[in-house]
């Protein structure tokens, strides 16, 4: 655990709500962007994204640990429709859970009727554009670029310059500002959200610069545990809660469904299987979660324990996170799940499997596959056990071949993760007041 005087130092005041009332929560519609990359797209994206991530997993000050996010990979990525500023201005935003950062696309543009608009954010256009003074307690939270510029606090108008840099090798740079986000609440009414710290993005470089490997986003709303995240700022004015279902995106036409950010749902609550949520001081951004065991086709598989716990140095553990697109698991248990899958899978196994995956199967002529693949199921701490449908781990990657859509993580660097194709169809309920996890296959479908 960090020290308490760290947290309460740099903590940010919530963001202030107008016009909601106490019982109200609020949604944001998510989609999915097509077209997508393949699978073995996604893999690079997300090999590049966790190892990245990795790199950040060092006893450096959380405070200034650079974030990464689901911008630099574009892959297979769920977006949100953000409106900020007065009059709000609206942008499409990447739903990440492993980043903490919010930021946009900005344009310093003095005549903005030359730029398309709802592609990026113009200041200019707000009345309630408010850049952060350096000095701001709150310029602390973000990455600084290098070298760091001074801080002169006498100076009235000195911003809070950040840089955030990608695992592509690319990175964005801005200043770090707070708006006001105009959300609609579960009862309809459009909520304002004053003095959201966000950052924004004035220089793109590198891939994340071409609108391929952004996959159209205008920023990124980070979601994870860190005080300057979506999440954090709005939390405690909505019982420190948000959830999500991510939905089929093969499904045409693709269905609707809502990030919510606090939660009166006790319908869907009931049906939830809730797990501990895990810190680990050394990557205070993640959801952390104790998986203990997998089993396929029913039968428990001999995975040791300490495979999957973080250890001294903060390796391993799992991690929930909409931002990566396939699952990855320690090294030991990948290879065990993958010898077992192979022995028991009743498909034929394709001759050159695609590259980057080790199991593939070649399913033509098979009118249900998914019924001849062996049932994966998750155990995790607390007693909640995850059975995801075979589609959320077995993809096709060619025409009639279908791959095993999971990873190995090298247990000295990585940790594994539950990508966002292992939660689809499934409510996701991130309940941080009470650092829980809850999910349920049958939550999706109520409003
Ligand atoms: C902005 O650009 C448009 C299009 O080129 C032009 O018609 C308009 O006069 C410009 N406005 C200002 C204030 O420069
Ligand atoms: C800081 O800003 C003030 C006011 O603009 C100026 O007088 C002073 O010289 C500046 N100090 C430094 C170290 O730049
Ligand atoms: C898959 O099986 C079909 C029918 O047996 C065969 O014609 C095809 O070449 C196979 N595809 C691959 C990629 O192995």
């Amino acid at each position: 655990m960090l020290p308490l005087i760290v947290l309460s130092l740099f903590l940010l005041p919530p963001a202030i709500l107008a016009a909601a009332s106490d019982d109200e929560y609020l949604k944001l519609p998510l989609l999915r962007k097509s077209p997508l990359p393949s699978p073995t797209q996604a893999l690079a994206l997300d090999t590049r994204r966790l190892h990245f991530l990795s790199l950040r997993r060092k006893p450096i000050p959380f405070v200034k640990s650079p974030v990464s996010s689901g911008a630099s990979s574009g892959s297979g990525q769920y977006f949100v429709d953000l409106r900020i500023g007065q009059p709000p201005q609206s942008l499409l935003l990447i739903a990440d859970t492993g980043s903490d950062l919010v930021w946009v696309k900005c344009s310093a543009c003095r005549n903005c009727s030359l730029h398309s608009p709802a592609t990026v954010f113009f200041p200019r256009h707000s009345s309630t554009f408010s850049p952060t003074h350096c000095y701001d307690p709150a310029c602390r939270l973000v990455p600084e670029p290098s070298p760091a510029p001074k801080c002169n606090h006498t100076r009235l108008h000195s911003t809070c310059p950040y840089e955030y840099a990608y695992a592509d090798g690319s990175s964005t740079s801005g200043l770090f500002a707070r708006e006001t986000a105009t959300l609609k609440t579960s009862s309809g009414r459009e909520a304002n959200l004053k003095r959201v710290a966000f950052g924004c993005g004035f220089r793109i470089s590198g891939q994340t610069a071409s609108g391929t490997s952004f996959n159209g986003a205008h920023g990124v709303l980070g979601l994870g545990r860190g005080p300057i995240s979506f999440a954090s700022q709005l939390g405690r004015r909505f019982g420190d809660k948000f959830s999500y279902c991510l939905m089929d995106y093969t499904l045409s036409p693709p269905p609707t469904s809502y990030l919510t950010i606090g939660g009166a749902r006790s319908d869907a609550v009931s049906k939830l299987s809730f797990t501990p949520l895990l810190t680990n001081p050394l990557s205070p951004t993640f959801y952390y979660v104790r998986l203990k065991s997998i089993s396929v086709n029913g039968a428990r598989l001999r995975i040791d324990p300490s495979v999957w716990e973080i250890d001294a140095s903060g390796n391993g553990g799992t991690v929930v996170d909409s931002g990566t697109t396939l699952a990855f698991l320690a090294d030991l248990a990948y290879r065990l799940v993958v010898a077992t899958m192979r022995r028991r899978i009743r498909l034929p196994i394709a001759a050159e499997p695609t590259p980057g995956f080790d199991l593939c199967v070649n399913v033509s002529g098979v009118l249900k596959p998914e019924k001849m693949v062996p049932r994966l199921k998750f155990g995790f701490a607390g007693g909640a056990v995850f059975v995801p449908p075979p589609r959320n781990y077995f993809t096709e990657t060619e025409e009639h071949i279908q791959c095993l859509a999971i990873q190995s993580v090298n247990p000295k660097v990585g940790f594994s993760v539950i990508g966002n194709l292992m939660q689809q169809g499934f409510l996701f309920e991130f309940d941080r007041e009470r650092s829980r996890l809850g999910f349920s296959r049958r939550g999706c479908s109520s409003p």
